[in-house]
């Protein structure tokens, strides 16, 4: 499994050290990074060749009269490859419904990136006993015709409980979701590519919680807020990665 499925979500963030430092040291990591959009051409233009780059998020509509909004294709223009499209924050602080991220997702889709479909239950919904409902719900309502088209989508399984928290799903509760989001994309999305969708991890992964987290071999890989803006504790994972996928 390439460790591109370890994914760099730096949020409205830079690292500290400064992009061309971080890019830098990624040098022999095959990883991907999603940096603001405004710095996609920089990041683009100076990143190693085994560094995918994409956008943390896309407008809903292919152009028009949207104003702030940035569109799928003006993002692969600007160099990237992916999109990550229904992050929990998107969700929960922009208020996103499950209808407006299914149509992200096709526009994605159509101007031939990537997707990197979040999903995942809150506190509430895991304390009631339905986070696999839940996440199977989610994928079931972006079951859009366009999925017959894609090459590749990715799924990241992030519990918005443990996003920015400190608190990281268990090993076990990842593997149970995952399961259960195996299933659910047998159900709903076209079978081939149902077959091949990888699933990463998302939510306070570290390089102190990221081997319990692969130990039982359900997820492709993870998807890192803050631990991907210090290109030291990154590239542990990308090592953690490479160990035990060369072992499988
Ligand atoms: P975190 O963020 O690693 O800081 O919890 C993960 C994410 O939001 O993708």
């Amino acid at each position: 499994m390439p460790n591109r499925y370890l994914i760099a979500n730096w949020k409205m963030n830079l690292p500290p050290e400064g992009i061309e430092s971080f890019l830098g040291a990624m040098e022999d990591a095959d990883v991907a990074v999603a940096p603001p959009c405004v710095y996609l051409n920089e990041v683009a233009a100076s990143a190693p060749k085994n560094v995918l780059v994409g956008a943390q998020n896309c407008a809903d509509q292919k152009s028009g009269a949207f104003t702030g909004e940035v569109s799928a294709d003006m993002l692969r223009d600007c160099g990237a490859r992916f999109v990550i499209v229904g992050h929990s924050e998107r969700r929960n602080v922009y208020g996103e419904s499950d209808a407006l991220i299914a149509r992200k997702l096709a526009l994605v889709i159509d101007a031939g990136l990537m997707p990197v479909l979040c999903i995942g239950e809150n506190q509430a919904q895991r304390d009631g006993g339905y986070a696999t409902a839940f996440c199977s719900d989610q994928l079931r309502s972006s079951a859009v015709p366009q999925l017959a088209n894609a090459s590749e989508v990715v799924i990241a399984y992030e519990p918005v409980w443990a996003i920015g928290t400190g608190r990281n799903a268990t090993g076990e509760m990842v593997a149970e979701i995952a399961a259960a989001i195996r299933d659910a994309l047998g159900r709903f999305w076209p079978a081939a590519l149902a077959r091949r969708a990888p699933v990463l991890y998302g939510g306070s992964v570290t390089p102190d919680n990221v081997d319990d987290l692969l130990a039982r071999g359900e997820i492709d890989g993870f998807l890192v807020g803050g631990a991907s803006l210090d290109s030291k504790k990154f590239l542990a994972l990308a090592g953690a990665m490479k160990t035990r996928f060369a072992t499988t």
